[in-house]
């Protein structure tokens, strides 16, 4: 793993867009994208470079469950917000939360994946050590499923709900399997509340426990984290 140090969250915008700039230098046409606090920064470098996505496909990591598109705290709305409106795509794919078909939903998905192979995949880290939405237990080869959300991820993202109750119990998320595939990973982690998780995934077991300590087996990761989210390594 390459691991990164910044000053905060401005600076690692800026690294973060270098790896993104540097991919699309390199040929990537398919970028796996991700919506939480972590990715905002990189986001802002990406809408306000000369970087033209138009002829590209993105493939985001997750949605909760029973969220529409126009819901503002899903996650196709964050990406529109984002990203989208000033950086269009020729083909944007994000889970349909509003498909109570699980089997169904879970296997279209991963015939985009298929069809979309993932160049350079963005990551935030939950701070029990989730990527996407795979919380500790999640199978290493696991493909697109439905996920409950744990408790603990369940308060982390209240606050961008009115109360605790609003927060979806269910997403649908992409597998570990199917982030390890990326060509190229970039996970970004910004805080004293991540440290754990990412002395964890970094130096820790590779275990299901923390399902980014399955990183430790890609060949081509790069780690973004400020002073706060290294001070445990
Ligand atoms: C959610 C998302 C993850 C994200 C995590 C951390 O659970 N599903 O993809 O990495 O939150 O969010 P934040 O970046 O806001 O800390």
């Amino acid at each position: 793993m390459n691991v990164q140090v910044v000053s905060d969250k401005q600076a690692g915008g800026q690294a973060g867009f270098k790896v993104f700039e540097q991919a699309l230098a390199n040929g990537a046409k398919v970028l796996g994208l991700a919506t939480g606090s972590t990715p905002v920064t990189i986001y802002e470098q990406l809408v306000a470079s000369d970087l033209d996505f138009s002829q590209l496909t993105s493939v985001n990591l997750d949605e909760y469950v029973g969220l529409t598109a126009d819901h503002p705290q899903s996650y196709h709305y964050f990406m529109q917000q984002h990203l989208f409106n000033a950086k269009p795509f020729a083909n944007s794919y994000v889970p349909d939360g509003t498909n109570a078909d699980a089997a169904a939903e879970t296997k279209r998905y991963d015939a985009i994946i298929k069809e979309n192979p993932i160049d350079l995949q963005l990551l935030g880290l939950g701070q029990n050590g989730h990527i996407g939405f795979n919380e500790p237990g999640t199978d290493p080869e696991s493909t697109t499923h439905k996920v409950a959300l744990t408790e603990s991820t369940i308060a982390a993202n209240a606050r961008f709900f009115d109360n605790a109750d609003e927060v979806p119990r269910f997403a649908y998320s992409m597998g570990v399997g199917s982030i390890l595939k990326a060509k190229q990973i970039l996970i970004v982690a910004y805080g004293e509340a991540k440290a754990a998780a990412v002395a964890a995934m970094i130096q820790g077991p590779v275990t299901p426990d923390v399902p980014a300590s399955y990183l430790q087996t890609h060949p081509n990761v790069t780690v973004i984290l400020d002073e706060a989210a290294a001070s445990q390594l």
